[in-house]
C-alpha cells in the first residue's frame, strides 16, 4: 500500500550553479517512523532536509505529502502541513523569552471587544507545561534564550516542535553543539516525541545515536542516496559507516511502510 506512506519525494535534484547538490533522491517516511540520514559532510543531507521542510526548492522532482502532490514552497506550507524543523542553529531569536520563541508566528490572541492582545498568560502557562512534559530543565518561560545553555536552547527548538503536535519533525544535527549531558537530555526529549507517534527524520554523525534511536537508516553519498535500509538488519554501524565511505557501493531496500507497533526497541544491534 504505497499510499500509507506519510511523505514520498521522488527523483529529487538540486543544483546549486555547477554543484550537483541532490542528483535524484528517492526518500519516503511512514508515520511515527524515525530514519537516521547519515553521511559525509557535503553530501547533500541539509539539502535534502531544506528541501522537504520547504526552506529550499528542488531543481526537480515530486513530493507527495500523505498521498497528495504538494508544492513546499515556503516554510509556512510546510508547517501547515504538520512538517517542523531544528536546525544546528536552532533558528530561535535571542532577544525573546522562551514563551516568545516558542510562540513565534502563532502567538495566542484574546480578543476584548474590538481589541485584539497577545494571550502572554495563557502562552507562558502552555509552554511551561510543554517544557515539564520533556522533563526540560528550563529556569523560566520569560527568560530570555540569550541567556540560555546550548541544551536549553535545544529544548525550547524542541518544545517549539512539540507544541504543535506535528505529524513530521526534521532534525538537522540537533545535538552537534552540545556537550556530554545535554545531547543525553535532547535525545531524551527526541524519544519522546518519537513514542507520540511523530515521524522523524535524523540527521547525526553519532553512530551509536543512529544505531538506538533509528527504524531505518539512509545513506547519501555526493548526493546520491546510497543506502536505505532497516536498522534492525544492520549487524553493527560498520555497515553503515562502509555506506558513507563508499567500501559498500549500494544497499536499498523495496520502501516498506513502517509500523511503529511493530517497533523492535531492544536488541537490534545484538
Ligand atoms: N546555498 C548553497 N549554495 C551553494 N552550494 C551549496 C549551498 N548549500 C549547499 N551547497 C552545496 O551542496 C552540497 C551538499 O551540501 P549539504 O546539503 O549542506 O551537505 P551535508 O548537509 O550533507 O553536509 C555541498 O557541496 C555544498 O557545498
Ligand atoms: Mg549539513
Amino acid at each position: 500500500m504505497s499510499h500509507s506512506f506519510l511523505l514520498r519525494a521522488t527523483d529529487i535534484r538540486k543544483s546549486y550553479g555547477a554543484v550537483e547538490a541532490l542528483r535524484g533522491v528517492d526518500f519516503h517516511l511512514s508515520r511515527g517512523e524515525t530514519v537516521a540520514l547519515v553521511g559525509d559532510n557535503g553530501a547533500g543531507k541539509s539539502t535534502l532536509v531544506k528541501i522537504l521542510s520547504g526552506a529550499t526548492r528542488p531543481t526537480s522532482g515530486s513530493i507527495e505529502f500523505d498521498g497528495k502532490n504538494v508544492a513546499l514552497d515556503n516554510t509556512d506550507i510546510a508547517r501547515d502541513l504538520g512538517i517542523e524543523t531544528v536546525y544546528q542553529d536552532l533558528g530561535l531569536c535571542s532577544n525573546l523569552t522562551v514563551a516568545e520563541n516558542i510562540y513565534l508566528g502563532r502567538e495566542l490572541v484574546r480578543k476584548i471587544g474590538p481589541l485584539t492582545m497577545l494571550a502572554k498568560r495563557e502562552m507562558h502557562r502552555r509552554a511551561a507545561h510543554v517544557l515539564k512534559d520533556l522533563s526540560i530543565n528550563v529556569p523560566r518561560t520569560t527568560a530570555n534564550v540569550a541567556g540560555l545553555s546550548g541544551g536549553q536552547r535545544q529544548a525550547v527548538a524542541l518544545a517549539r516542535a512539540r507544541l504543535w503536535e506535528r505529524s513530521m519533525i526534521l532534525l538537522d544535527e540537533p545535538t552537534a553543539a552540545l556537550g556530554v549531558q545535554e545531547t543525553r537530555r535532547a535525545m531524551d526529549s527526541v524519544r519522546q516525541i518519537r513514542g507520540e507517534g511523530t515521524a522523524v527524520v535524523l540527521i547525526t554523525h553519532s553512530m551509536p545515536m543512529v544505531m538506538e534511536m533509528s527504524d531505518r537508516v539512509v545513506v547519501m553519498r555526493r548526493g546520491e542516496k546510497v543506502g536505505d535500509v532497516a536498522t534492525a538488519k544492520l549487524k553493527s554501524a560498520d555497515a553503515i559507516v562502509s555506506l558513507i565511505t563508499g567500501a559498500t557501493e549500494r544497499w536499498i531496500e523495496v520502501p516498506t511502510p513502517f509500523e511503529a507497533d511493530a517497533r523492535v526497541t531492544e536488541g537490534t544491534t545484538a
